[in-house]
């Protein structure tokens, strides 16, 4: 292809940040019309590459180039002069603004006298939501709507640009099957207007599917572009990691004990419905499903966090009542939620704040702090985890999005738990760090403990679970064994009342 289809250079890119070399020399070369993968580790550089070309932070060395020709990039407002657009990571909309709101945030129209045409706005806002088949209102506040439903709000304000540059960073993390399938399509129509697009995303299947072209960093550094069709997953991973990955799921199956968790015809009155199931002691109990089959609200029901009308827990065979998490806790149970960022990261705290948040009695006594204890704790977390942090008292929100999920897993992992509820443990995590938390699984199983995890990516469930429960519109649809574990059985029953 000649040099006059390459839409975006970057070129030498340099970022610093106290204590770290966040991009060493990165560059990358986008065409017009294609899709281009941006693959790397937790923390290689992806968002902060991407956010040097939107506009949030300015280089330290390095130059962009649109069209051959040299541009400066200073702010958000320069990156939309110069035709780029970026759905990142964080979701940035404003909670308590409406959908139309935020979509047309800093560039409302507006009426002779000044004032906001707010009709317009819903007007217009209303009919890119039907042409995404969304069922939004455009005057609905951001903060009423689930996680994937801002997330496609995003993407859509992100459209709404009419850029030539689009970015994305992780934008499927929490959507359902339908909205990728629809945020696909529009990429695919996007290519053939011309626009150029950045794709930041852990799923090597979904870069399969949708990319043209695979630029690959490591540690800040750039490695090496490869047509997607041509590469290898292997090859991929090994120029990731810089090595090769062996083992990539660890699993040593053993024979499970005596039940330690078991749940009798829980219902809430709304999304689930009569909901029965055990858990034995070392075992990986797989939870499948489609987004939104209620999986996140059953685990938050059991921890004490959703209300439900009817049904009994037992714990090791005891009838319990957990009204609140610290009463799961007593009885040894900890549940790590899925939207992590939401629910769980104090972002402006340090990493040892943030690991240690549930272990403070064992190293607070009274006025005494017995800092070496909390220093232990944080240690031991951090090299499990391997999370990529330059000091424990590094502010949390500074560190790379998949590592900030690690402090949050490493927080729980902490407390020791008899009983361990994953929500989507790998999701954003890069293929490394979802070998070495699988490693950690197995090894946490074998010592006794029971695990539960839901996860959309039935290849792990398939792999790593001694049985998989599969939910569908807040019900029980089907319980397999190992041994009946393919893809195909598992969506046949996460489909059942749905088509
Ligand atoms: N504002 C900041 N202050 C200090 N360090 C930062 C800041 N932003 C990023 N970093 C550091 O720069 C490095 C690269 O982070 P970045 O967020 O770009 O990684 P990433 O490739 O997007 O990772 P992930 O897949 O986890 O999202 C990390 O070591 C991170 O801790
Ligand atoms: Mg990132």
């Amino acid at each position: 292809m000649s040099d006059e289809t390459v839409l975006l250079e970057m070129n030498h890119v340099r970022k610093e940040f106290p204590g770290v070399i966040a991009l060493k020399d990165v560059s990358l070369r986008l065409r017009a019309g294609e899709v281009h993968a941006l693959l790397g580790e937790n923390g290689a550089g992806k968002s902060t590459l991407i956010k040097v070309l939107g506009g949030i932070y300015t280089a330290n060395a390095g130059e962009i180039r649109i069209n051959g020709k040299p541009v400066s990039i200073h702010s958000v407002q320069d990156a939309h002069h110069n035709g780029i657009s970026v759905i990142h990571q964080e979701l940035v909309l404003v909670p308590h603004m409406t959908i139309a709101e935020n979509i047309y945030l800093g560039r409302e129209p507006v009426k002779g006298n000044r004032a906001v045409d707010f009709r317009i706005m819903n007007s217009e806002v209303k009919s890119i939501l039907e042409s995404f088949e969304l069922e939004m209102k455009p005057d609905e506040e951001v903060s009423s709507l689930t996680i994937a439903q801002q997330q496609m709000v995003e993407i859509i304000k992100a459209l709404s640009f009419n850029a030539k540059i689009l970015v994305m960073d992780e934008p499927t993390s929490s959507l359902s099957e339908k909205d990728v399938g629809f945020l696909f399509d529009t990429i695919r129509k996007l290519k053939t207007q011309g626009v150029g697009i950045i794709y930041i995303s852990h799923r090597m299947s979904e870069l399969k599917q949708i990319t043209d072209r695979i630029t690959v960093i490591r540690d800040g550094e750039y490695i090496g572009t490869r047509d997607t069709a041509a590469a290898s997953t292997d090859e991929l991973i090994a120029m990731m990691v810089g090595r090769q990955l062996t083992n990539y799921y660890t699993r040593d199956f053993g024979t499970p004990g005596e039940p330690v968790l078991e749940v009798r015809n829980l219902s809430d009155g709304k999304v689930l419905k009569d909901i029965s199931f055990s858990l034995r002691k070392g075992e990986i109990l797989g939870f499948a499903g489609l987004v939104g089959a209620g999986r996140s609200e059953l685990m938050k029901a059991i921890f004490g966090l959703w209300p439900f009308t009817g049904g009994e827990i037992l714990v090791k065979g005891k009838n319990v009542t957990i009204r609140n998490p610290d009463d799961a806790m007593r009885l040894g149970l900890v549940l790590v939620p899925e939207s992590r960022k939401l629910e769980a990261i104090y972002p402006e705290m340090s990493v040892m704040f943030n690991i240690t948040l549930k272990t403070l009695k064992e190293f607070i006594k009274g006025l005494f702090v017995d800092h070496e204890k909390e220093k232990a704790i944080t240690r031991e977390q951090v090299e499990t985890m391997a999370i990529k942090t330059p000091s424990y008292s590094q502010t949390t929100g500074n560190l790379s999005g998949g590592n900030q999920q690690k402090v949050v897993i490493g927080r729980w992992l902490a407390t020791k738990p008899g009983i361990l509820i994953l929500d989507e443990p790998t999701k954003g995590v890069d293929v490394g760090a979802k070998a070495e938390i699988y490693g950690i699984m197995n090894s946490l199983v074998k010592q006794g403990v029971s695990i539960i995890m839901i996860s959309s990516e039935l290849p792990e469930v398939i792999n790593m679970a001694d049985r998989v429960i599969v939910m569908s519109a807040g019900r029980i649809t089907a319980c397999l064994p190992r041994e009946s574990l393919s893809q195909e059985e598992i969506m046949k029953h996460a489909t059942q009342f749905i088509i």
